[in-house]
């Protein structure tokens, strides 16, 4: 509810954007060269290739995955809601000599701004962003097509738990056990495969790579 209060008074179309443009430049140096083909192989064969594949990259971000998918054959929409890594992924899409749609707003928004679903809805290191976590796994669900797929790759609630203050650790506690998200505290380990279980889907796929962060990969249900 306040994340919600918060997103209708700061709007990307009016300037508002979280990432500072020194911050958004020096991260994506580091990201674009930890892009990792293998892993990417990996995910292409989860989900049958990614020739003629409709992907959303939401919250893209500098857009390395946007580019990678494209250039793996996708049709590619990048969404997120920072104006200054929309500028640097449209420089790198081009360097590239990639066409991606670029469409700035908020991720919880996508439904109502995008109107159609995607094969593959990809959200990398960015859930926490979202408004609830609840509403967002569902907006995620409805975002894809029946029969296609999801991958949300998250730090989990006890990523940096040490280093937060004592008012951060309150909200983490808040989102949960009392599933109030204000601001963006990272989801308990579970929740979101918990979340989708109240969905038709044919798979999940939950990976542990480390104790702080989670992946997790759904396939909706065919209709
Ligand atoms: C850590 S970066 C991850 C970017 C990219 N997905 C990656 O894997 O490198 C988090 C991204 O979330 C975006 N973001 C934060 N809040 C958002 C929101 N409410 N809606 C859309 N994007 C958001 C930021 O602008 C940033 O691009």
């Amino acid at each position: 509810m306040i994340n919600k209060i918060h997103a209708r008074i700061y709007r990307p179309e009016r300037g508002w954007d979280p990432v500072p443009a020194d911050y958004a430049q020096q991260y994506v140096e580091a990201v674009w060269r930890q892009v990792d083909e293998a892993w990417l192989d990996a995910l292409a064969r989860r989900i049958g290739g990614f020739e003629g594949k409709e992907v959303l990259d939401l919250g893209g971000g500098p857009g390395q995955y946007s580019v990678a998918f494209t250039k793996r054959g996708a049709s590619v929409t990048w969404l997120d809601v920072s104006r200054n890594y929309l500028r640097i992924a449209q420089e790198k899409a081009k360097e590239a000599g990639v066409e991606v749609t670029f469409v700035l707003g908020y991720m919880d928004e996508a439904m109502q701004i995008l109107r159609k679903q995607f094969d593959f809805v990809f959200n990398r290191i960015c859930f926490c962003y979202s408004w609830n976590d609840a509403s967002f796994v569902d907006i995620i669900y409805q975002l894809v097509r029946p029969g296609g797929y999801a991958y949300i790759e998250t730090n989990n609630s006890s990523f940096g738990r040490d280093k937060l203050s004592p008012h951060a650790r309150f909200r983490t506690w808040l989102n949960a056990a009392l599933r109030i998200k204000i601001g963006h505290p990272h989801p308990p380990r579970g929740r979101i495969p918990m979340l989708f279980l109240r969905y038709p889907i044919k798979q999940m796929v939950v990976e542990y790579p480390g104790p702080h962060i989670d992946r997790i990969f759904v396939q909706r249900a065919e209709e």
